[in-house]
């Protein structure tokens, strides 16, 4: 492992605590100004290409999505120079055409959560960046070119609605995200792609569809369907990381992600004297 800075991570959901393949493993202890990560940064070599690895529960699942610090998770990433993240949420389907074992693409997020720290600017310090778009498209399209060759069935758009959780949505709230259009439910996206567009951070979601939420009648989920399921997902998300890494490597950055904050207003100059 070089001390070259780290420029791709990967943060792990549900499931997905550790991936495969990666060499000169380094475990980093990173403290930051918003208090500590979900656990040891694990940085190492894929393809010989230097990379974080984060699980956004903590090893061991012990954070409930309430309580990851994702202002930690974000900043810590930054801190080691990452300039482009792919996430991995478990989620729930709210379409019948998005069935379990399907990956997700979202372009759209809906923040449905209620208590969490949604911004690194405060106490003086005042930003508001667009999120119009809140996910890098040209990882979006490595993505998608990744998953199609490995022939996992995957949707190319749609809307995550990010809940509170830790509860699983009632049956009213599920018809009424259906009915508001969302395409698959999950509790960790948000804030974590608004964090990292203030970052400034190119940020883009893989959801892994675990069940179909509580909206379809006589389809009851069982515990045992969801973790294969699960499972599933994460052995198909480790064949991802591998390849889909070479593609970032290679990028050609072209997007404005990593100048978000040129664009944005920041209210708190007008009183710079
Ligand atoms: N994660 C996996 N399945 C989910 C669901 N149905 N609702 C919210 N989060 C989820």
């Amino acid at each position: 492992m070089s001390d070259n800075p780290i420029k791709i991570a990967f943060i792990g959901g549900s499931g997905l605590y550790q991936i495969d393949g990666i060499e000169n493993i380094v475990e980093k202890d990173i403290d930051t100004p918003f208090g500590r990560p979900s656990d040891k940064i694990i940085t190492g070599v894929i393809n010989r290409i230097n990379c974080a690895f984060l699980p956004r529960h903590g090893r061991g699942h012990i954070l409930n999505p309430s309580e990851i610090n994702q202002r930690a998770n974000i900043y810590a990433l930054k801190s080691l120079g990452t300039e482009q993240i792919v996430s991995f949420t478990a989620c729930g389907s709210l379409k019948e055409e998005i069935k379990p074992k399907d990956f997700v693409i979202p372009d759209q997020v809906f923040d449905r959560t209620k208590n969490r720290s949604l911004t690194f600017f405060e106490k003086g310090i005042v930003a508001h960046v667009s999120m119009a778009y809140p996910f890098c498209n040209e990882i979006r399209s490595l993505i998608r070119q990744t998953v199609y060759e490995i022939g996992i069935k995957y949707h190319f758009c749609g809307t995550y609605v990010c809940i509170e959780g830790p509860q699983f949505s009632t049956k009213a709230e599920s018809q009424i995200n259906r009915q508001s259009g969302f395409s698959v439910v999950g509790m960790t996206l948000f804030p974590e792609a608004k964090l990292a567009r203030e970052a400034e951070i190119c940020y883009a979601n893989i959801s892994l569809v675990t069940d179909f939420d509580v909206w379809k009648e006589r389809e009851e989920v069982t515990n045992d369907a969801v973790v294969a399921n699960v499972a599933a997902n994460v052995a198909n998300s480790r064949r991802v990381i591998k390849s889909l890494i070479l593609k970032l490597s290679r990028r050609e950055i072209k997007c404005s992600c990593g100048s978000s904050l040129k664009k944005s207003l920041m209210t708190s100059s007008d009183r710079v004297t």
